[in-house]
């Protein structure tokens, strides 16, 4: 299993610091369990840090750098040797107004580059509450212009409604919707909304998960490693 922790707009460097060498040490474990640990701090906190699993970043602008104000580029990223980023997320393409268009051009230069891109979707409410059937068509129109055949690529499926709101989908949502993803999509498919140490047992025993996209879960390193080790 990925257990990726995405701090989204929380964790100074100092703290990022400190919660990544606490994982660290448990790291050793998390491999000999077969799994593995990701976590995208906020830019500010990106540094070179000692640890033998990944930090990717949340974003970034698709160039090596020029004049982007506010954003950063590959040569920003390289000073840290981030090789893993996420696209796609629905707080970028709602809050910050990304177009299909404008993701899948992102997600055209990192391949370019090589990086691992985990690419996230996910529907909102009303589309779900139409049932799978739309929640399937409106989940394909998010690989409009993406390359699925590129190899350094996880999907990351986020129902909206689900993120953040403490109402993960249920085990059968969450296997239809991925069952139904994996017959046109051969990539590891990460579930992601209000995953939990109440819900993480539940959500890792589908056999089409192949791990998790945490946000709030992922904040403290005690409900983290709980998610990781919910096994042990
Ligand atoms: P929550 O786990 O806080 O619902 O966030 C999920 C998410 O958006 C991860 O990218």
């Amino acid at each position: 299993m990925i257990y990726a922790g995405n701090f989204k707009t929380n964790h100074t460097r100092k703290s990022t610091r400190e919660y990544l060498m606490k994982i660290q040490l448990h790291n050793h474990k998390i491999r000999a369990n077969g799994d593995r640990v990701m976590i995208f701090p906020p830019l500010t906190a990106i540094d070179n840090y000692e640890v033998d699993f990944t930090v990717g970043v949340q974003n970034a602008y698709p160039t090596q750098n020029g004049a982007f104000t506010g954003e950063v580029g590959v040569e920003q990223l390289d000073e840290f040797g981030i090789k893993t980023i996420l696209i796609g997320h629905s707080e970028r393409r709602e809050i910050l107004g990304e177009s299909q268009e404008f993701v899948a051009k992102k997600f055209a230069f990192f391949k370019e580059q090589g990086f691992e891109i985990i690419y996230c979707i996910g529907e909102p409410l009303e589309v779900r509450e139409e049932g799978s059937e739309a929640v399937i068509e409106y989940l394909m129109a998010q690989f409009e212009g993406i390359d699925t055949s590129y190899d350094n690529f996880i999907v990351a499926y986020e129902p909206i409604w689900a993120i953040g709101t403490g109402r993960s989908a249920t085990q059968k949502e969450i296997e239809e919707t991925h069952n139904a993803l994996k017959k046109s999509i051969d990539k590891p498919i990460l579930y992601g909304g209000s995953v939990k140490g109440e819900n993480i047992s539940e959500i890792a025993s589908i056999d089409s998960v192949d791990g998790v996209l945490v946000g709030g879960a992922s904040l403290k390193t005690d409900t983290f490693l709980e998610l990781v080790f919910h096994k042990n």
